[in-house]
């Protein structure tokens, strides 16, 4: 969901999908910016649950899990709902599977990355590698590739930035992944995909499982939609390489 063409007179009703603790947090944030990117994610969250599971987009609760991924709470005999959100400059995403662990990142292109520098001091080695054969005009794009897929793959397993993220390297063409810390069955379970949301955006998403995944949009009243709209070019196929 691209922030700024959200129409201000929206705002209020995107507001109003939140739980009070959210509309808490987003009163006290002074950036607005900041405060629209909060509360547009966490509606397109709500709206998306309550757009597979029929309930009142404010009707979901969440818990923190032990590294802080919240986790839809669903009561015993319920499916159990998989939820994750990512906020940038301009954009936000939500990520929802029944069950499959899940984590979605989204990045702007034009945020000032330090790119090489992070990446010698974060990235594997083989990562570093693959940045030092581009163009230095390339370095930039390709580092926020790597990043959005490391952040999908660490939010993904619940452990954020506890996951040493030198432990597990991609290669963005064609899209793979190589796990140091993992067993091969178990790295078999992950997919990896890349989309280009919009001209100045790069998104990645890591689920567990061979799951078909659906690009949804959301309409005036913060309710999600199926179907992307003309701004959603999914980029990549799913590849694991354990
Ligand atoms: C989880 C983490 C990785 C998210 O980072 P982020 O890129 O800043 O933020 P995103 O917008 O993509 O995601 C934030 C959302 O993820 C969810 N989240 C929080 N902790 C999480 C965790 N451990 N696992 C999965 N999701 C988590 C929350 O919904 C959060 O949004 P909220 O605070 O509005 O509820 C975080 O641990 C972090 O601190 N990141 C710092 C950025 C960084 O240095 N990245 C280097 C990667 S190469």
């Amino acid at each position: 969901m691209a922030v700024e063409a959200v129409e201000d007179s929206r705002w209020p009703r995107l507001f109003a999908l939140l739980d009070d603790s959210e509309r808490h947090r987003a009163g006290r944030m002074g950036d607005e910016g900041q405060r629209r990117t909060y509360v547009a994610a966490h509606a397109l969250g709500r709206g998306l649950l309550s757009h597979w599971a029929g309930q009142a987009p404010q009707h979901w609760r969440f818990v923190a899990g032990e590294h802080g991924k919240p986790e839809v709470v669903t009561t015993v005999g319920q499916p159990r709902l998989r939820l994750n959100l990512s906020h940038t400059r301009g954009l936000v995403a939500a990520a929802l599977t029944l069950d499959h662990d899940i984590g979605i990142d989204v990045e702007w292109l034009d945020r000032k990355a330090a790119g090489m520098a992070v990446a010698r001091r974060f990235f594997a080695a083989d990562e570093c590698r693959q940045l030092e054969q581009l163009e230095p005009e390339r370095q930039d794009e390709a580092f926020l590739w790597f990043w959005t897929l490391k952040e999908a793959y660490v939010k993904a397993i619940g452990k954020g930035l506890a996951q040493p993220l030198a432990s597990f390297a991609f290669t963005l063409e064609p899209l793979s992944i190589r796990f140091d810390h993992v067993p091969a069955v178990e790295a078999g379970r992950w997919h990896f995909y890349r989309f280009r949301p919009a001209a100045r955006h790069v998104m990645a998403l890591a689920v567990a499982g061979d799951v078909a995944v659906k690009i949804v949009g959301q309409d005036a009243d913060g309710l999600a939609r199926v179907g992307g709209g003309p701004d959603y070019f999914p980029m990549g196929a799913p590849a694991v390489r354990p």
